[in-house]
């Protein structure tokens, strides 16, 4: 007696993934080049022809589990040769932006997330926090830009007339800007370990590949600190991945994400500095070794003066980042349309962290020149972005930086990809 195969189809899901970036589907005709020409598919059921196939039947399950669409590095190769023109790389970038949807916990910001219609409430959370704390302290200091003097007495900044520009005065770092980050920062890291939950139980449905002479399965963390080392590091897979017709422009773009990944790396660091300075600081001072907290609060006393490290530090991360974003946005401006599509999810996440550095650089600069007018309401929005950025990061495309080190790692540990450089 035969086994039957019993295909159940989802038709919304047909729909709802053309809406996010997968309407070419339906042209595909299963020739096979696209799984053929991906520099970085494995032989072993490549690739992304069978996404295409159970795309067109409406095979959610299939789709919404397979751990595939996390190791296309999106080159577009496969949508570039296709014959039909079904943008095959345009499906896979579709997915990844569903299981950004659906990966994390509290579906409606995923689905807010997911237009540009949803940006409105979603900015509007730090809009509003950020604009109450403005107005409390503008009555407090009597003006909506006011300048400032440290009081070293009270340990504190005062509002004084023809005083300093000073953010820390105007939004308290003690009292605002720091609990609303660390309260923002630990619902990140709750949602994203949630996400990662969700997506590891996803890929034990998968079959386990299994490599010929391979001893034993590498623990998990072999395989982390694989992924970290070559294609988080030395980004191995982003330089394979690359069209002929557009070499340069692929390298330029796998150069690019690559120093603005060091710049973010960077600016963590500083962040990390200023924080562990600041509240260590004061911690060490409360329990009595006053010596060693006025050091540290020293280390991490804003605004820095321009010699300090990690001032220059924030200088180099803030310069990569610049030139990383520009060499992404480049290829994204010069994709031709009718190979490979740029989606709501792309232009958000690039249009965010380009307002994240350009509010960023802004503010220090008008801060240093003494115009309150402009600095002040130019980092406002610098908040409202970074608040952005972090709180719904597990949702973002950005939150590839977690789903995707997670998936690499996992997939060399059932042996779908090798370890190491050799790819
Ligand atoms: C703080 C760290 C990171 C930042 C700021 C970042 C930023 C970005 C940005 C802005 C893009 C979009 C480029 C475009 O529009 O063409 C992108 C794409 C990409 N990133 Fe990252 N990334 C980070 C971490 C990572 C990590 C850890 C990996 C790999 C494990 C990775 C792999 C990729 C890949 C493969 C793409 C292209 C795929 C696509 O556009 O969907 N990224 N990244
Ligand atoms: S997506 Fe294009 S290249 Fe791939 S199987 Fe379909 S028609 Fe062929
Ligand atoms: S976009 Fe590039 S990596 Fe992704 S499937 Fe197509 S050819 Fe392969």
């Amino acid at each position: 007696m035969s086994n039957t195969v019993k295909v159940q189809p989802d038709l919304t899901f047909v729909k709802e993934l053309q809406a996010v970036g997968g309407d070419s589907l339906k042209k595909c005709y299963q020739c096979a080049t696209c799984s053929v020409v991906c520099p970085l598919s494995p032989a072993d059921s490549p690739y992304p022809r069978k996404e295409m196939v159970w795309a067109q039947w409406g095979l959610k399950d299939r789709l919404v589990n397979d751990i595939d669409i996390w190791l296309c590095h999106n080159c577009g190769t496969c949508s570039d040769l296709c014959p039909r023109g079904a943008k095959p790389g345009d499906l896979l970038a579709a997915l990844r932006n569903m299981a950004y949807r659906n990966l994390a916990p509290l579906p409606i910001i995923g689905k807010l997330m997911s237009s540009s219609s949803g940006m409105l409430p979603l900015a509007a959370v730090p809009a509003v926090i950020y604009g109450i704390i403005w107005v409390i302290m503008a009555s407090i200091t009597g003006s909506m830009f006011p300048t400032f003097e440290w009081d070293a007495h009270a340990h504190a900044w005062k509002a004084v007339e023809d005083g300093a520009v000073v953010f820390g005065g105007l939004f308290p770092g003690d009292y605002t800007i720091d609990p609303i980050f660390l309260a923002v920062f630990i619902f990140m890291l709750v949602m994203f370990c949630m996400g990662v939950k969700n997506m590891l139980k996803a890929f034990d449905a998968q079959p386990k590949t299994f490599i010929v002479g391979r001893k034993k399965e590498p623990s998990f963390l072999a395989c982390l600190i694989d992924t970290l080392q070559y294609e988080v590091l030395q980004h191995t897979q982003f330089f394979d991945c690359k069209d002929e017709n557009t070499d340069e422009l692929d390298e330029k773009r796998a150069t690019g994400h690559r120093w603005l990944m060091f710049a973010f790396i960077a600016l963590m660091v500083v962040t990390g500095v200023v924080a562990t300075g600041h509240w260590g600081g004061w911690f060490l001072r409360t329990i009595g070794a006053d010596g060693l907290g006025a050091i540290l609060s020293a280390i991490g006393h804003t605004p820095m003066p321009w010699w300090s490290p990690i001032k220059l530090l924030a200088f180099v991360g803030a310069g990569l980042g610049v030139y990383g974003l520009l060499a992404v946005t480049k290829r994204r401006v010069n994709l031709d349309q009718a190979k490979q599509s740029s989606s709501w999810y792309d232009w958000y996440l690039l249009t965010l962290i380009w307002t994240i550095f350009l509010t960023g650089i802004g503010a220090l600069v008008f801060r240093l020149l003494g115009i309150g007018l402009l600095a002040y309401p130019i980092y406002y929005v610098h908040l409202i972005g970074v608040f952005m950025l972090l709180a719904y990061l597990p949702w973002s495309k950005l939150g590839h930086l977690v789903y995707r080190t997670v998936a690499l790692s996992y997939a060399k540990k059932i042996g779908r990809i090798p370890m190491g450089a050799d790819k």
